[in-house]
């Protein structure tokens, strides 16, 4: 059974790549990961607001960013709060080339053009085989519009691709008017790929303080299927990979994240809920559904559910949410 698969021009042995998450932080969890099964592994990220503190504490010369400027930074995690401070992050990518024979993912995650991408080159430097660019992004500013932002974005997309020779996939939200074009314009940008979706953490409301809270739930399946409608419909169009986060949880979720399209699937929640030997749980029930479905290769079916070649494409349109509103009777 063959489970390769190229992915941002990388060859993987299976698909199944451990998405950004803090399993990087830890040589012995990746190498367990990797022993499991992982075909490659996204760093946690790196993160705009952090490099951009960091560079202003450096000019100022004081200690903390919160210090340079309070009231601009004061809204984001102090730098004891982040996890890596941006030198630890580059050793990090050393370490994990060192020890790991998959490929190493280094993440960068901001949306506004700036001297913060410069990182970029930073974790090429250090070893990393590829990046992920999340461009993770809450607009509440209603001065700003959807080209603003979009075109923002692009910029610092081409920033980035265009200071690396290391592939560059780009992590989005689905909250675009027009994903499918975005997506277009990511890889006229130079991305090798794009990421289908941001996972947002929603924030709850506390009734007892009158305080909103944050909290961090991790996904479940019906998460997915947002993504398999989104991957079918721009799996015909993009020339480069597709990678799949949010809500894959099973083996059959696997298989349907590459018939929608993906050349990789991403898995976080699973992993942090079962732990690395889910992996090889994954593996077995992909190549179970693939033997009962007579492929013998993942790449002979990736794409087969997507919105071109699927047997009845308005299922993924706006026929199908017409024809199931009316549908119901009471
Ligand atoms: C604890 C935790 C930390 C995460 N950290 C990052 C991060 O640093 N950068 C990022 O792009 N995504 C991060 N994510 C999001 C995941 O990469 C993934 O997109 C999301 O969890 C959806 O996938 P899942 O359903 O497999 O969990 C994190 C998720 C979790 C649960």
């Amino acid at each position: 059974m063959k489970l390769a698969t190229a992915y941002l021009g990388l060859q993987l042995r299976n698909p199944l790549i451990v998405g950004a998450s803090p399993f990087s932080d830890s040589v012995h969890a990746a190498c367990q990961l990797q022993d499991a099964g992982a075909a490659a592994l996204v760093m946690r990220s790196l993160f705009e607001e952090q490099i951009d503190a960091e560079q202003r504490a450096l000019m100022h010369h004081v200690e903390t960013a919160a210090e340079s400027n309070a009231e601009a930074t004061s809204y984001f995690p102090s730098f004891a709060e982040y996890q890596l401070t941006p030198d630890l992050y580059l050793r990090q990518i050393e370490h994990l080339k060192n020890s790991l024979t998959i490929p190493v993912i280094a993440s960068l995650n901001g949306s506004r053009p700036g001297g913060w991408t410069g990182y970029a080159q930073k974790f090429a430097a250090a070893g990393a085989d590829a990046i992920e660019l999340n461009l993770y992004q809450l607009v509440t500013d209603p001065e700003l519009s959807a080209d603003e932002v979009e075109a923002d974005m692009l910029e610092t997309v081409k920033s980035v691709t265009s200071s690396v020779k290391i592939p560059v996939a780009v992590k989005i939200s689905s909250f675009h008017t027009s994903p499918a074009q975005f997506v277009l314009a990511l890889e006229h940008a130079g991305a090798a790929g794009v990421v289908i979706f941001n996972r947002f953490y929603q924030p709850d409301f506390n009734l007892e303080d009158l305080e909103v809270q944050a909290q961090l739930k991790l996904s479940d399946p019906s998460e997915l299927l947002m993504r398999l409608r989104w991957l079918a419909i721009l799996s015909p169009h993009v020339r480069g990979s597709l990678g799949a986060t949010g809500g894959v949880h099973s083996s059959d979720d696997v298989a349907k994240a590459i018939l929608a399209g993906a050349h990789g699937v991403q898995l976080v929640s699973v992993l942090l809920k079962h732990g690395p030997r889910v992996l090889s749980t994954l593996l077995d029930g992909l190549q179970h559904w693939m033997r009962e479905h007579d492929y013998t290769d993942v790449n002979e079916f990736r794409g087969a559910l997507n919105l071109k070649r699927c047997p009845d494409p308005a299922g993924f349109e706006r026929a199908n949410y017409v024809r199931i509103l009316q549908s119901w009777r009471v």
